[in-house]
C-alpha cells in the first residue's frame, strides 16, 4: 500500500480544524481516498489487553493498526501507552486516521463516585452531572476519548447484578439522569475534557428473565415504549454521540441484528445521528454456540444491515464484510454509511485536528485524583447513602464512644471503589476502618475485625474477586473470627457492621438467586444482636437486597454504595456532620419471591391494596404483602419533615394548558436536612390500562430546623401523555390524580380534570 505523503496528511489535519460545517466535505474527501479494507478497519474495535508488555508495534494490535485495520481500541490504560498507539495510527498507517480510545469509565476514573445505582439515590441532577464531568476530566487526561456510559437500562429485578450500573426502576428519573450524564461527559465536545458518551445497553437488557444475566427478554411493544425506552430516548435527544447494543434478544432477534430497533426506532423515530457499537463479542455470540442465528459472515452482515456501525472485538466485520459485499449480501453504501458515522465521531471530538488531544501527561498528573475531585466525590458520596431505619436515633454516633467495626467490608480497601472501576487505585483509598480512625483521632476508639467470611462457599468468595484484579476478601476460620468479633463487640458502646456485598457481587455476570445478606454475615449479625448493644448495619450493595430480618432486629440500617471516598463520606454521615439524604430509586422487597417488584405497576382486575389482609381469588400472596419492605423514593434523615396536602392552581386544565401543583414542606426536626419532594401522576381512566402512579417531577430541597418551603410543579401536557395501543404518543382528556409526598407510598392527592 502506498504511503500518503506527510504533506497530504498535514492537509487532512488542517481541514479537520475547520468548523463543523466542513465535517461532511472533510469526511467525503477522506473516504474517497480509503480502500475497502481501510473502511472496514474503521468499523473494527480491538481490545488492548495484549499490549501490556513489549513494543506495541510488534504485537498484533500494533500491526493491525499500522495496516489501517483498526478504528478503535478499548481496555488500554495509561496516557503514554495510548499516545504510542495513537502515534502508530496517525504516523504509520497510510491515511493517518486517528484512533478513538474507549474505556468503561462508569462512575469515575480514579476518583470514584458511588456506583451508578447509588449515585441515582442522590436524586441530585447537578451532582450527577458534576460527577460525570469529573470522570471526563480525569479520563480525558489519561488518553480516553470515549466512555461506555451512561448505562440507562431500567431494572425491576434485583437478582440481576447489573442493577448496580443503572439508575433503578423509574423511566422519568432514569431519563433525567441520562441527560445529566450526557451533559457532564460531552459538554459541546470542544474542550480537552469533553469525551464521547455511549448510551447502553440498547435495549431492554435489564429485563432479563429470572434476573439471570444475558438471559432472554420478551416484552410487548407497549411496555417498551411506555416504560423501558424512555431513558435511551432521553439520552439520544440529549445528544449522546454513540449507542451500545445489548446482549439480549428483542422480539427473538439479538439486539445487534435487530433492524427495527437499530434503525426504525433509534434512527428514524428518535433521529439518532451518532454511531452504534455492539457490546463485547456480541457477533461471536450470535453463532451456533450462542443464539444460533448464523455463522460469523451471516451475522456480521445482519448487524451491519440492522444499523450497527462498529464491531466490538469479534472481528466479524473486518473478516467477512468484504466477502458479503462481493456476493451482494450488503452494499458499498452500507459500509460507507457506517464508516462515515465513525469518522464523524472522531471529527466531532476534534481528533483529526489534534489526535493527541487526550494524551496530555502533564494534565493527567494535575487532575487525576486531585484534592478538588476527592472533596466533591466525598460530598456526593455522602448524599447517596440511604438511611432505612434509625430506631431510637442510634445515629448519628458520638465520636468519643468506643466503636466495634465488624464485617468483610470493614477494613477492605480492595473493594471500596465498587464494581466497574478499572482505573481504581485501591492503595490510595481509605478503608472504612482507616477513615474512622482518622476521623475520631484521639477522641474515640475504633476496634475492628472482619468477623466472618464474605460467603460460605470458598470458591464463590474467591470467584467474585478474581478476574477483576482485586484481592479476594480473606478466608477466615469461622469460629475464630466470630470469637474475635464478639470479643471486641463486648468492649464497645456501639457496634457498626460493614457487611453485604463486595465490589464484584454486583455488576456484570453477578446474578443472585438469594438477595439476603450472605449467610455467614447474617449469622454473625444474629450473634452480635444477642449482646443487646446498639447496632448499625452499613449494607454495602449494588442492588435492592432483602433486609426483612434486619428491619426487625437491627435498629439502624443504611445502604451504602462504594466509591473511592466512601470511608470519609461515611464518617461525615455516621458522626452527623451531614444528615443522610439519599432516597431509594428501586423498591426493596420482603423476599426474592416478590420480584420483579416496582412501584409504577399496572392495576389488576382484582387488586389488593398494600397492607390489606390476604383475600382468596384476589391478586395477592398468602404469605407476604404485595408492596415492598422499603418503597421507591424512601429514605430517612436525622430530621423530620411534614407535608401539606397538595393543592392545584385550578382543578381543571385544557389539553394544551398547564396548572401548578403546590405542596408545602416543613422541617419539623432539630437539624438541617435535605428532602426529595416527589410528584406522581395517575391517569385514572384511559384507552389502555395505565400505571397506578408514575413519577413526573421531584425537587431536592434543604431546610433548616423550623423552615418551610412551598414546592411548585408545573403540570404540563407532556407529563400526561403516553403511548396508546397504536403506539401514538397522546394525551387522553379525563381525570388525573396528582400526588405529592416524600416517597411513592406516602402521598396526598388532588384530582385534575383535563378537558379537550
Ligand atoms: C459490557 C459493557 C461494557 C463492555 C466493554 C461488556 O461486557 O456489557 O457494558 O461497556 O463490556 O468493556
Amino acid at each position: 500500500m502506498k504511503k500518503i505523503t506527510a504533506c497530504a496528511l498535514g492537509l487532512l489535519f488542517c481541514l479537520g480544524m475547520k468548523s463543523q460545517t466542513n465535517m461532511s466535505t472533510f469526511i467525503s474527501d477522506l473516504m474517497s481516498k480509503m480502500t475497502l479494507e481501510e473502511k472496514l478497519g474503521q468499523l473494527n474495535q480491538l481490545t488492548g489487553d495484549d499490549i501490556n508488555t513489549g513494543a506495541p508495534s510488534q504485537t498484533k494490535i500494533g500491526k493491525e493498526l499500522i495496516a489501517g485495520h483498526v478504528g478503535s481500541v478499548l481496555n488500554v490504560q495509561g496516557v503514554e501507552k495510548i499516545r504510542l498507539l495513537q502515534k502508530m495510527a496517525v504516523e504509520e498507517s497510510r491515511l493517518g486516521i486517528p484512533l478513538i480510545v474507549g474505556l468503561d469509565v462508569i462512575h469515575g476514573y480514579e476518583t470514584l463516585f458511588p456506583i451508578p445505582i447509588g449515585l441515582s439515590c442522590t436524586w441530585d441532577l447537578k451532582a450527577i452531572e458534576e460527577s460525570a464531568h469529573i470522570a471526563a476530566v480525569e479520563a480525558s487526561a489519561n488518553g480516553i476519548a470515549w466512555t461506555f456510559s451512561p448505562m440507562v437500562d431500567i431494572s425491576l429485578d434485583p437478582r440481576w447484578g447489573r442493577m448496580a450500573e443503572g439508575n433503578g426502576e423509574d423511566p422519568y428519573l432514569g431519563s433525567r439522569i441520562a441527560e445529566a450524564m450526557i451533559r457532564g461527559y460531552q459538554g459541546d465536545y470542544s474542550g480537552k475534557d469533553n469525551i464521547m458518551a455511549c448510551v447502553k445497553h440498547f435495549a431492554l437488557y435489564g429485563a432479563a428473565e429470572s434476573g439471570r444475566d444475558y438471559n432472554t427478554v420478551d416484552m410487548s411493544r407497549l411496555r417498551m415504549y411506555n416504560q423501558y425506552f424512555a431513558p435511551y430516548k432521553a439520552a439520544v435527544e440529549a445528544g449522546a454521540g454513540s449507542v451500545m447494543t445489548s446482549f439480549n434478544i428483542v422480539d427473538y432477534v439479538p439486539a445487534s441484528a435487530n433492524r427495527w430497533l437499530m434503525t426504525d426506532v433509534l434512527r428514524n423515530q428518535w433521529n439518532f445521528d451518532g454511531f452504534v457499537v455492539t457490546d463485547y463479542a456480541t457477533i461471536t455470540e450470535m453463532q451456533k454456540e450462542g443464539w444460533g442465528i448464523g455463522d460469523v459472515k451471516t451475522v456480521s452482515a445482519k448487524c451491519l444491515k440492522a444499523g450497527v456501525d462498529m464491531d466490538m472485538v469479534s472481528q466479524g466485520f473486518i473478516s467477512t464484510l468484504g466477502q458479503s459485499l462481493k456476493d451482494g449480501t450488503i452494499s458499498m453504501a452500507d459500509i460507507d454509511r457506517a464508516c462515515r458515522r465513525v469518522l464523524e465521531a472522531k471529527y466531532k471530538l476534534g481528533l483529526f485536528a489534534d489526535p493527541y488531544k487526550y494524551c496530555d501527561a502533564k494534565r493527567s498528573k494535575e487532575v487525576t485524583y486531585c484534592k478538588e475531585h476527592r472533596d466533591i466525590a466525598r460530598r456526593i458520596t455522602a448524599e447517596s447513602f440511604v438511611l432505612l431505619r434509625n430506631e431510637g436515633n442510634i445515629l448519628p454516633l458520638d465520636k468519643t464512644k468506643k466503636i466495634a467495626l465488624i464485617g468483610p467490608m470493614a477494613d477492605n480497601k480492595g473493594d471500596i471503589a465498587g464494581t466497574w472501576s478499572f482505573s481504581a487505585k485501591p492503595e490510595k483509598y481509605k478503608s472504612v476502618y482507616e477513615a474512622m480512625k482518622a476521623y475520631v483521632g484521639k477522641k474515640g476508639t475504633i476496634l475492628c475485625t472482619q468477623g466472618c467470611n464474605l460467603l460460605d462457599d470458598a470458591h464463590q468468595q474467591q470467584a467474585v474477586s478474581n478476574g477483576h484484579g482485586l484481592t479476594p476478601v480473606p478466608r477466615v476460620d469461622d469460629a475464630e473470627a466470630k470469637a474475635e468479633a464478639l470479643r471486641i463487640a463486648k468492649q464497645a458502646d456501639v457496634i457498626v457492621c460493614a457487611m453485604g456485598e463486595c465490589a464484584w457481587m454486583s455488576g456484570e455476570g453477578t446474578s443472585r438467586a438469594d438477595l439476603q445478606i450472605p449467610a455467614p454475615q447474617r449469622r454473625l449479625l444474629e450473634a452480635l444482636k444477642e449482646l443487646g448493644k446498639p447496632i448499625v448495619l452499613l449494607n454495602f450493595t449494588g442492588r435492592s437486597t432483602v433486609l426483612t430480618w434486619e428491619s426487625q432486629n437491627i435498629p439502624a440500617i443504611m445502604n451504602v454504595w462504594f466509591g473511592s471516598e466512601c470511608g470519609d463520606a461515611l464518617c461525615d454521615v455516621l458522626f452527623g456532620d451531614t444528615s443522610p439524604s439519599g432516597r431509594l430509586t428501586m423498591s426493596m422487597p420482603y423476599s426474592v419471591g416478590q420480584v420483579p417488584i416496582y412501584y409504577n405497576h399496572l392495576q389488576t382486575g382484582r387488586p389488593v391494596a398494600d397492607g390489606e389482609p390476604y383475600r382468596v381469588f384476589a391478586s395477592n400472596y398468602i404469605d407476604q404483602p404485595n408492596g415492598p419492605l422499603y418503597p421507591f423514593g424512601y429514605g430517612l434523615t436525622y430530621s423530620t419533615f411534614s407535608y401539606s396536602d397538595v393543592s392545584l392552581s385550578s382543578p381543571e386544565m385544557n389539553s394544551n394548558g398547564s396548572v401548578t401543583a403546590t405542596v408545602e414542606v416543613k422541617n419539623t426536626g432539630s437539624r438541617e436536612a435535605s428532602e426529595v419532594v416527589q410528584l406522581y401522576i395517575r391517569d385514572i381512566e384511559a384507552s389502555i390500562s395505565r400505571p397506578l402512579m408514575e413519577l413526573k417531577g421531584f425537587e431536592r430541597i434543604t431546610l433548616k430546623p423550623g423552615e418551610s418551603r412551598k414546592v411548585n410543579f408545573a403540570i404540563t401536557p407532556e407529563l400526561l401523555k403516553f403511548y396508546n395501543y397504536d403506539l401514538e404518543y397522546v394525551l387522553e382528556p379525563g381525570d388525573f390524580s396528582i400526588m405529592t409526598g416524600p416517597d411513592c407510598k406516602h402521598v396526598s392527592q388532588a384530582i385534575l380534570k383535563v378537558n379537550k
